[in-house]
């Protein structure tokens, strides 16, 4: 390799000695992933207080499980695939990827990438099945991982989308996934952001004045801010031969919200210390006032409301075109679903999607 790295260091998160090389289909993985990962830029994730980001993420990712109810969307057919193939890419801590294979069986192979794989587990803890790999969503994907999965997801890649075009990196995925197979797609919807008052005479200064502070550097870094793309992923996902589109939203409920606003304040002190603490001016310092403020004011009953966005879409080919165990929203294929959104507007969905409980989610997809 370029770095002079053989691929099994690349491969090892970094405090770990190699004691056991991992297989892949049998044989000694001896596939470069592609070059130059250590040099892709990350707005979050500081060099110091590694522990409080991976507390974030994993936060994060049980109350993703618990506000949505599935780790892989129930329109995702399993069933009748040997030998399942799982690409989890951007995957922080492992923790979807670890938490999924406890429901699969040993035969299932799952692997997660990043540029960074120092935050997952030692290879020596992982299951035999499970695999952590570096790799660059954005550069080019290695021929060796072209067609092979038969589910690729993607969660959270807000700040690593350029330029508000998702295209590259769909791209990519689309290119590691069987014909037939499925992209999972989750972010937060940031332009459905509300705030939210446990009572009306509440005050959410700090907690308004974040976003705009946040939003005037939106210029300046464009993964930083409100991402427009977001909301168009379903359209996006389309325009990349991407069929069987199902979309479905998931608010936070109200018991949850602080919750939820410990992770966004703790996304924002790492924003503050990787992105805007090396620019002048004191920038990280004014966004940490504010963070403090905020914790303060949610402290007292006001929160962050923001959709959950999971898309999800079916590669051409591999069989089952007209169908095939693949869901179509009752909508059709603009159809939104949202579940149990709207806590704080009596019910009334904000963008005229449907809405139904999760129960009867399930019900309709297990009987369709
Ligand atoms: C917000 S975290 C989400 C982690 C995980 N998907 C989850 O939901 O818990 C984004 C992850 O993407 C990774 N990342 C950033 N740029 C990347 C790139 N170009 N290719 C692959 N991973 C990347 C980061 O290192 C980080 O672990």
């Amino acid at each position: 390799m370029a770095n002079g790295k053989s691929a099994l260091d690349v491969c090892t998160p970094s405090l770990t000695p190699v004691t056991n090389a991992k297989l892949d289909n049998g044989k000694r993985d001896k596939g470069s992933l592609n070059e130059g990962v250590e040099n892709v830029e990350y707005t979050l994730k500081p060099t110091t207080r590694a522990y409080a980001s991976t507390a974030r993420l994993n936060l994060q990712h049980y109350l993703w499980k618990d506000q949505t109810g599935y780790l892989l969307h129930p329109s995702i057919p399993l069933s009748g695939i040997e030998n399942l193939k799982i690409a989890d890419v951007g995957t922080g801590t492992g923790i979807w990827l670890l938490d999924l294979a406890r429901t699969l069986p040993p035969t299932a192979q799952l692997d997660g990438f990043d540029i960074d794989i120092s935050d997952c587990p030692p290879e020596q803890w992982l299951p035999r099945n499970v695999t952590m790999r570096h790799l660059d969503a954005l550069g080019e994907i290695p021929e060796h991982l072209a067609g092979k999965y038969d589910i690729v997801q993607l969660r959270l890649f807000q700040v690593v989308v350029k330029d508000n075009d998702p295209g590259p990196l769909l791209r990519n995925m689309v290119k590691m996934l069987k014909p037939g197979g499925h992209l999972q797609w989750g972010e937060y919807d940031m332009t459905t952001h509300t705030t939210i008052k446990a009572s009306p005479s509440l005050s959410t200064t700090a907690l308004d004045a974040i976003p705009a502070f946040v939003q005037g550097f939106k210029k300046r870094d464009g993964r930083v801010g409100v991402q427009n793309w977001i909301p168009h992923l379903p359209h996006t996902f389309r325009t990349h031969s991407l069929t069987h589109t199902t979309s479905t939203r998931h608010a936070t409920a109200p018991p949850y919200l602080p919750s939820q606003l410990d992770v966004y304040l703790l996304t924002y002190e790492e924003l503050a210390a990787k992105t805007f603490d090396p620019m002048p001016g004191g920038h990280g310092d004014r966004l940490r006032e504010l963070v403090a403020a905020a914790g303060e004011e949610g402290r007292r009953g006001v929160g962050w409301g923001m959709d959950r966005l999971v898309v999800v879409g079916r590669k051409a080919g591999g069989g089952g075109e007209d169908g095939g165990g693949s869901l179509v929203g009752e909508g059709g294929r603009d159809g939104e679903t949202v579940v149990g959104g709207g806590w704080w507007n009596g019910g009334k969905g904000k963008r005229g999607g449907r809405r139904e409980s999760l129960m009867r989610m399930w019900k309709r997809m297990s009987s369709s």
